[in-house]
């Protein structure tokens, strides 16, 4: 969408994943979907440095709404969990320096039950801009059944937003209603409409759902890839890090093939309790720079080789005139067993004939390795 925002995918924290649909603030204090909840992770934002290292937005998900709207038809949230109002826990976030979004659903109800658009898009629009809100995720239950109902109905929206003269990131849901089924979305209205779209299933705290999201976005990377870019991305769903399903290279992985695709980084965690060295993965400057690079291209699976896939990404060019490649190693063995890969930069289509430089992520050890052999190792 070119409204001039999301120029680079769209970095901050969003609650789903992590929160999920938690109403239960006396059972569960710490984790229900409340303004605490939102101002806690605010000021961690700040203080743990995640807004520094580029972490901008922050997102409340489902399940922030009153089941009811009000007398006027307004959307209102939740009177326990939010007694000041969202305008208010918008005002908290922007003093903090930080963005605000808010989830709504194209459909009669959201996912989880609480009131949908449906036959509300003008008032909700009009609410969402009087809150000052800077993001909104617009998912898609309970909606159209036609790609093309979709597609205007978030059209108009996508106009009415423009309209209230708010900068509001965009992010679209309804590819991911339609895809698993195989049906597949217009990629080239989705880039003109929105500033972002879910296009798969929801992630979850495992790796075995990270490994399903990378197979669906590599299997069709030749027909997503060229709609990615600066204002208009395709979105694999939020980071895991700092929760409970990903061991540590787990984590590392995830973080590295997200960076490599120019995905969103969206993390959904509770700040306050990631391990330092998790922390440390999520704020590395380096993966991050490949995430956020301005040339906003999208990542490649370029090839498998004894099941470590190689994925590559364009990046602007280190010294002008040059070429500078981001490449990411993932392992998806099972036999935990020590292997040494030999991958050629022929292998990879670098064939320049002055050579490249080769500037590791990967630590000491296969810093040595590099320089000593001249090849791509990795153990
Ligand atoms: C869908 C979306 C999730 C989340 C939930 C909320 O499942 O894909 O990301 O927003 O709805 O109910
Ligand atoms: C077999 C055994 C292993 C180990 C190796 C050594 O595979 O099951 O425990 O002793 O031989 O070669």
């Amino acid at each position: 969408l070119n409204n001039g925002l999301a120029l680079t995918p769209p970095m901050g924290w969003m609650t789903w994943e992590r929160f999920r649909c938690i109403t239960d603030c006396e059972l569960y204090p710490n984790d229900c979907i409340s303004e605490k909840l939102i101002k806690r992770q605010a000021d961690l934002m700040v203080s743990e440095g995640y807004l520094k290292a580029g972490y901008e937005y922050i997102v409340v998900d489902d399940c922030w709404m009153d089941k009811e709207r009000d007398s006027d038809g307004r959307l209102k949230p939740a009177p326990k969990r939010f007694p000041n109002g969202i305008k208010a826990l918008a005002d908290y976030v922007h003093s903090k320096g930080l963005k605000f979004g808010i989830y709504e659903n194209f459909g009669t109800y959201t996912c989880a039950g609480y009131p949908g658009m449906f036959e509300h898009v003008e008032i909700d629009v009009e609410t969402f801009a009087s809150w000052e809100v800077d993001y909104i995720k617009v998912d898609a239950c309970y909606s159209y059944k036609t790609l093309s109902a979709m597609e205007e109905g978030y059209i108009h929206l996508g106009q009415l937003l423009n309209k209230t003269g708010r900068p509001i990131v965009y992010s679209c849901s309804w590819p991911a209603y339609f895809e698993p089924f195989g049906i597949q979305a217009n990629y080239s209205v989705l880039a003109k409409a929105c500033n972002l779209w879910r296009n798969w299933d929801d992630i979850d705290d495992s790796w075995g759902n990270v490994t399903n999201i990378l197979k669906w976005f590599s299997k069709n990377q030749d027909r997503l890839n060229p709609y990615h870019g600066p204002g208009h991305w395709n979105d694999p769903d939020m980071l895991l890090l700092g929760n409970f399903g990903l061991s540590y290279d787990q984590s590392k992985a995830q973080m590295a093939i997200w960076a490599i695709m120019a995905a969103p980084l969206l993390m959904s965690t509770d700040l306050s309790t990631v391990e330092p060295r998790i922390k440390n993965i999520l704020q590395n400057k380096e993966v991050i720079a490949i995430n956020q690079d301005s040339l906003g291209m999208p990542g490649v699976l370029k090839m498998t080789v004894k099941k470590i896939d190689v994925w590559m990404k364009p990046i602007l060019p280190i010294v002008e005139g040059s070429h500078t490649i981001a490449v990411g190693f993932l392992s998806n063995r099972i036999d935990g067993y020590p292997y040494k890969v030999d991958v050629r930069l022929s292998d990879l289509g670098l064939h320049h004939p002055r050579g490249y430089v080769l500037s590791p992520m990967c630590g000491r050890q296969c810093e040595v390795l590099n320089r000593v052999k001249g090849r791509m190792f990795l153990s």
